[in-house]
């Protein structure tokens, strides 16, 4: 292994190299990878040099992620204690479904989830929770708890009624799929508009929830999105709260975006009402930079999560079941992606993963002040978003994404709302800078002048 080490040293040191002067790859067509990559594999074994050379052109060739110019998705950074967290899970190399192999991560987890749950205001004794392999997957475990909870029988009998999600229209992707997955079927979700600043009209829920129960359909979940992903807005929980309670429906939360402002006191009003959530989706791996996959769902109704989670296998579940997280989880063998983010808690605190998240309002707060105060841009956020979308000069929003990235610029998103395209700039790297945020936009001028004026 020390030799692979010493291979994994000499790379990163590259890596971090090039990460300030080249912070972004131009990656080319995807139709030259193999040949560019040398990815087909073979039947004979390669010498050490050749081998190196390979890993080293894949690795110092691949997007930039943790750069100081990536601003492209709702990931990105590298939060150093968390990657040693994470690499070390690496070495260890355990799973996380018995006390027997996980050992002390085991506590670490239930540590992490239990401090989440009372950040909530969750009852601790009555909630749990687990980590999942991405947002999508937490979200997921949503709809079949709340399925089960709904009806105990669909665990064993399968879906025979048509039961209805209710979100909105700017919710994630992974609703609609997830209604798919759960047997709910897409058509059974309800999409409800939203306002200027995209954010769910409440007004009509009430009214199609009841024309859905004369209808002979089932309501059975509402979810809620802290933040959406296009424009950062948060849907108002405390209201959706007292719907679902009036209905008898559960009330999920889609925190996987903007979920980590109930680390902030300043932030923290924006999903007012969480306590009132049935469960709640967490991504450290997006607001804290804690290296993907960083997930957590919970609820606070533990012994849901049991009923519709646990499965008995003799050959695995050998000790107490308070210890053996499988019982809880989606998956039998699985990675710990606790460790990385408890390296990080431990070691900065509560206190600093709130100056983590407060720096990301921050910048944002940069970048939208920047964009409004120059005429040549248009804004379509909004305050405390973290996601800033604009135009500028008319310059198409898709293609100036596109040809930033082919030339090595910078790396940004494009996104849309309603009938409108812009640029969208998001503030997920808490060790950058107002000066990066700057920069950016210089960059981004720069670039245009010269490729389009
Ligand atoms: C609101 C929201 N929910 C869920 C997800 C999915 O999270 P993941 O990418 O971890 O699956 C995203 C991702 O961007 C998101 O923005």
């Amino acid at each position: 292994m020390k030799s692979e080490l010493t291979i994994f040293n000499e790379l990163v040191d590259e890596l971090l190299k090039l990460e300030k002067s080249e912070p972004v790859v131009k990656l080319g067509a995807p139709e030259g990878m193999k040949d560019k990559f040398d990815i087909a594999v073979s039947d004979e074994p390669m010498s050490e040099d050749d081998f190196k050379a390979v890993l080293g052109n894949v690795v110092l060739n691949t997007p930039r992620t943790a750069s100081r110019s990536f601003f492209n998705q709702l990931f990105g950074g590298r939060n150093p204690v968390a990657t040693l967290g994470e690499l070390l899970s690496v070495m260890l190399n355990i799973s996380m479904y018995t006390y027997k192999v996980g050992g002390p991560h085991v506590g670490i987890e239930t540590e992490l989830v239990q401090q989440i749950c009372s950040r909530i205001g969750f009852p601790i004794e009555e909630s749990g929770g687990t980590f999942a392999p991405g947002g999508s997957m937490s979200n997921f475990m949503s709809v079949i708890i709340a399925r089960d909870a709904y009806d105990p029988e669909i665990k064993n009998m399968g879906v025979s009624k048509r039961l209805i999600i209710y979100t909105s229209k700017e919710s994630h992707y992974s609703i609609a799929k997830n209604a798919t997955f759960a047997g709910i079927g897409r058509e059974n979700v309800r999409y409800l508009p939203v306002n200027e600043k995209g954010k769910m009209k409440t007004e009509d829920l009430e009214l199609l929830i009841d024309q859905d129960k004369k209808m002979g359909l089932h309501p059975f979940l509402i979810n809620a999105t802290a933040a959406t992903t296009v424009l950062g807005s948060y849907d108002d929980i405390d209201t959706l709260g007292d719907i679902a309670k009036r209905y008898g429906l559960w009330l999920h939360v889609d925190g996987a975006y903007g979920g980590c402002v109930i680390f902030s006191e300043k932030h923290r009003h924006l999903v007012k009402g969480i306590e009132k959530c049935d469960s709640f989706t967490i991504n450290p791996h997006k607001m804290l930079s804690t290296p993907l996959s960083c997930s957590i769902f919970v609820t606070k109704h533990k012994q849901q999560l049991v009923e519709s989670f646990s499965q008995d296998a003799s050959y695995l579940y050998q000790g107490d079941d308070d210890y053996n997280l499988g019982k809880t989880s989606l998956q039998c063998g699985r990675r710990n992606d606790a460790f990385k983010l408890w390296a990080l808690w431990k070691s900065v605190g509560t206190k600093g993963l709130e100056k983590m998240v407060n720096q990301l309002f921050y910048l944002a707060d940069v970048a939208r002040d920047y964009v409004s105060n120059h005429p040549d841009y248009k804004l379509y956020s909004f305050e405390e978003s973290t996601a800033v979308c604009f135009n500028y000069k008319d310059i198409p929003s898709k293609d100036v994404c596109s040809a930033l990235a082919d030339h090595g610029a910078l790396m940004v998103g494009h996104g849309s709302f309603g009938d409108q395209n812009f640029v969208r700039l998001v503030t997920v790297n808490s060790s950058l800078t107002e000066n990066d945020i700057l920069n950016f936009f210089k960059h981004f001028e720069k670039f245009t002048e010269e490729y389009y004026f």
